[in-house]
């Protein structure tokens, strides 16, 4: 049976025990901008006890749903999404923009929600891990990460797989090249790269209607022999 832990880091939930209030208050001024994201980092950030700063209200169209939010304009999107609006799926890795674990789409394009304040993504759409499937229906990737094993600890994928689906929407059918460069961002301490590669190829194969090659299984020796 697949673990509930390994299922919500495809498809959102809950995924874990993060306490990011304290990691806020440990994060340091942010002065470095992110390598393989598209998102700027806000050198006027200072992430740093929320609760004396000015509240203003900011509309967040966060998958599909448009929410209201009386929070500091700074706050990255990533406390938005996990603290205010309970989307946890979207995880706190490094927060300063060097990991990929907090990835999401930004109008369709990948973004580092741990640097990407709520002020400069009002008004732009928001697509999280819990919002990637089409109602019921998992997302090719999501169902390539499940038939290929691809998650270990788990707690990068989420990650992962919205990184790869900006991929696919750009270039539906990538190189293993690529894939390397868009995903040389995303990092994965329990070394799944092979499986991440594996599964994005598949999806790209089914997107693309090659139901029958869409690969069920990934030969980890493959490329030993090759
Ligand atoms: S938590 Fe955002 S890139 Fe690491
Ligand atoms: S699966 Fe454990 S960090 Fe990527």
């Amino acid at each position: 049976m697949f673990p509930s832990t390994m299922l919500a880091s495809i498809i959102g939930g809950n995924g874990g025990p993060v306490k990011t209030r304290l990691a806020i208050e440990r994060t340091p001024a942010i002065t470095l901008d992110p390598p393989g994201s598209s998102a700027k980092v806000d050198a006027s950030m200072q992430p740093y006890d929320w609760g004396v700063r000015a509240l203003a209200q900011f509309e967040l169209e966060v998958n599909g749903e448009v929410h209201r939010l009386d929070v500091p304009g700074e706050m990255p999107v990533l406390w938005a999404l996990r603290d205010v609006l309970g989307l946890i799926g979207t995880k706190f890795g490094c927060g300063i923009a060097l990991c990929g674990a907090c990835t999401v789409h930004l109008d369709g394009v990948a973004a580092r929600a741990c640097v990407l304040s709520v002020a400069a993504a009002a008004g732009k759409a928001i697509t999280t891990i819990e919002g990637l499937a089409d109602g019921t229906e998992l997302h090719p990737l999501q169902q390539a990460w499940i038939d290929l094993d691809v998650a270990q600890c788990g707690y990068c994928q989420s990650g992962q797989i919205m990184a790869a689906a900006a991929l696919l929407a750009e270039q539906p059918a990538p190189t293993d090249a690529d894939i390397d460069a868009a995903m040389a961002g995303n990092y994965c301490r329990c070394g799944t790269y092979n499986r991440i590669r594996a599964a994005i190829h598949s999806a790209a194969r089914q997107m693309a209607g090659d139901e029958a090659s869409a690969g069920l299984f990934y030969d980890a020796t493959a490329e030993v022999r090759a």
